[in-house]
């Protein structure tokens, strides 16, 4: 009979019995910056195969090796790496595909430092970045250079939810040489997997969804050996900005539970965006699960679920939904996203209709409540 491939819930679950650590029950937490060897051939035996040994924290250090590869499982991926924080990922593998000279084509909706740091930071290093609507093969299409050397794309984005056709997009990059880069955090490795789309690497913030307690920092590369090899030996070895242990595990407990609280986060996400789009003094709501979004055809083609940030305009002033946001008493107000706790933030429509968007997480309260809530304060303001 054929042998069934696990689940991504019993990936991220289960491990084997190990007889190296007494068949402790959690991976130990290896709290040492270096390894140490019995004489000099050993030290030299491992040395020459410094990718795979353990020689010093700042390269391997097994509780980070056991997450890597955890989360390379569940991306589909040859390899991963993790990093300090999803910009220390983010940038390692920017500055892997680039050199002196090349064009960067950045959807325009990437996450803001993501874009400083193409669009900004790499000018003193005569890269140019342009930036264009994801939305359009055909703008992204016109906008390849003969010097482009990485498309980068972040699908869903983080602030309006836009999706860009991702194996269209990697078709187009390819043809002309260059590399594709995807920020896949909104989506998590649970319901998005863009190396299978064509994708050459994908990074995401372990930060928000995949430590998912708002408790710990990190992010991760992943991809086919050859290219991870290359940002390990350069990029991850020679920046530094490496995961440390205690986070790793950290991050580990959080990831054992990923699976069941998305499918909390899925489906409060949706029930809150559906409550705010029946509102007759909402805009619009943004977000790709809703059938009113513009691209919800395509995230049924290429993902195979739901988070839970979404956005929402109104006509209602800004003030008046800064006080809104004061009479909720479920929502913390704050950046980021993917824990425990539900986050509203308010800001100015950028649309010439003025009013206001509020980006919104949902977080793992009971959903009725969070509705329950939001209700209330619009209430409480005299916008119903
Ligand atoms: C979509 C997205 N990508 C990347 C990052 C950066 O991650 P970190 O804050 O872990 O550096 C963030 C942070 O908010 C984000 O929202």
């Amino acid at each position: 009979m054929k042998k069934e491939i696990p689940s991504k819930q019993t990936l991220i679950v289960h491990d084997v019995h190990d007889e190296r650590h007494h068949g402790a029950v959690t991976f130990p937490i290896y709290q040492n910056s270096l390894f140490t060897f019995p004489g000099m051939d050993e030290y030299e035996r491992a040395s020459a195969d410094h990718l795979n040994r353990h020689l010093y924290t700042r390269g391997n250090n097994p509780t980070v090796n056991e997450l890597e590869k955890k989360l390379a499982m569940l991306e589909g991926a040859e390899k991963a790496r993790c990093f300090a924080s999803g910009m220390a990922a983010i940038s390692a593998a920017i500055l892997s595909a680039v050199r002196s000279g090349d064009h960067i084509l950045c959807v325009d909706q990437a996450y803001g430092p993501a874009r400083a740091f193409m669009g900004t930071y790499l000018n003193k290093f005569q890269i140019e970045t342009s930036f264009v609507d994801g939305t359009s093969l055909d703008a992204v299409r016109a906008a390849i250079r003969p010097n482009t050397t990485l498309l980068y794309l972040e699908s869903p984005s983080s602030l309006f939810f836009q999706l860009q056709d991702i194996s269209a997009c990697a078709g187009i990059a390819h043809e002309a040489g260059a590399l594709v880069l995807i920020d896949n955090t909104w989506s998590t490795p649970m319901y998005q997997n863009p190396l299978a789309l064509g994708a050459d690497l994908v990074i995401h913030s372990i930060t928000k969804y995949i430590s998912g307690h708002s408790d710990a920092l990190g992010g991760f590369i992943a991809g086919k050996a050859d290219l991870m090899d290359r940002i390990f030996q350069n990029e991850f070895s020679l920046i530094g900005g490496i995961m440390t242990a205690q986070s790793a595990a950290l991050v580990m407990r959080g990831l054992r539970t990923l699976p069941v609280r998305m499918k909390q986060h899925q489906a409060s996400g949706l029930l809150i965006a559906q409550y705010l789009e029946g509102l007759p003094f909402i805009r619009r709501v943004l977000h790709p699960g809703l059938l009113s979004h513009p691209q919800h055809e395509l995230s049924q083609r290429q993902m195979s679920g739901f988070s839970s940030l979404l956005s929402f305009e109104t006509d209602i002033s800004l003030e008046r939904m800064k006080a809104w946001a004061g009479h909720l008493t479920l929502f913390r107000i704050g950046v980021s996203w993917g824990g425990y706790e539900s986050l509203a933030l308010v800001h100015a429509a950028s649309s010439q209709e003025g009013g206001s968007y509020v980006r919104l997480y949902i977080g793992l309260e009971e959903p009725e409540d969070i509705r329950a809530d939001l209700q209330a304060a619009f209430d409480a303001i005299g916008a119903t």
